[in-house]
C-alpha cells in the first residue's frame, strides 16, 4: 500500500501532463519518457513483480480476483508499450489516449487491491505466513537497484515543478 502512494502521485498528474504535451518541446517528450521509466521500473519491475512473484503465491491463482488483477497488470504493460510507440512517432493523440487509459486502469486497480484484494489475502494468512512474506519482501528490496529506486522517488518529488516549467514554456511560445 505504501508503494501505491507513490504510484498514485504519478497517475494523479497524468491529466495535466497530457494537457501540456507539446510536440515541439523536447522537455515534454523527456518528461513522458521519464514517466514511462518510472512505470517500468517502480510500478512494474519492483511493485507488480513483488505482487506476482511473492504475494500472489499465497492466494488461489484461479480465483476471479487474481485473474482480474493479473489481467490489469498485462493491460498496463500494453498501454506503456503503446505510449512508447506513439512517442516515437510523435503522435500526440495516441500518447494522450494510452496515458489516459493507463491512468484510469491503474486508479481502479489500486482501489481494488487496497480495498478488496489485500484485506482478503490478509484475512487468510497465518502469523507464520505473514513473517515469511516480510522476509521475502525484504529480500526483494535488498536485491533491487537502490539507485534507480531513489531516482524514481526524486522523479515524483520533482514532477510538479517540471510540469510548471512546461506550462511556463508553453505560455512563452504563445
Ligand atoms: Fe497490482
Ligand atoms: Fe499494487
Amino acid at each position: 500500500m505504501d508503494e501505491h502512494i507513490l504510484i498514485k502521485k504519478w497517475i494523479e498528474l497524468i491529466p495535466v501532463i497530457i494537457e501540456n504535451i507539446n510536440n515541439e518541446s523536447g522537455d515534454s517528450r523527456q518528461l513522458i519518457l521519464d514517466g514511462l521509466d518510472f512505470i517500468r521500473f517502480y510500478a512494474d519491475k519492483f511493485h507488480h513483480a513483488k505482487e506476482e512473484d511473492i504475494l500472489f503465491e499465497y492466494t488461489d491463482k484461479n480465483s476471479d480476483i487474481i485473474k482480474t488483477i493479473l489481467q490489469d497488470h498485462e493491460s498496463a504493460r500494453s498501454h506503456v508499450r503503446a505510449t512508447s510507440e506513439a512517442l516515437k512517432r510523435g503522435n500526440r493523440n495516441l500518447i494522450a489516449e494510452h496515458l489516459n487509459a493507463y491512468k484510469e486502469l491503474l486508479k481502479e486497480h489500486i482501489k481494488k487491491e487496497d480495498e478488496i484484494l489485500y484485506p482478503w489475502i490478509d484475512r487468510d494468512l497465518s502469523t507464520t505466513q505473514v513473517g515469511e512474506l516480510f522476509a521475502k519482501f525484504n529480500e526483494a528490496e535488498v536485491k533491487i537497484d537502490k539507485e534507480t529506486i531513489e531516482k524514481c522517488k526524486s522523479f515524483i518529488k520533482e514532477l510538479k515543478q517540471r510540469i510548471e516549467n512546461l506550462k511556463i514554456k508553453k505560455e512563452e511560445v504563445k
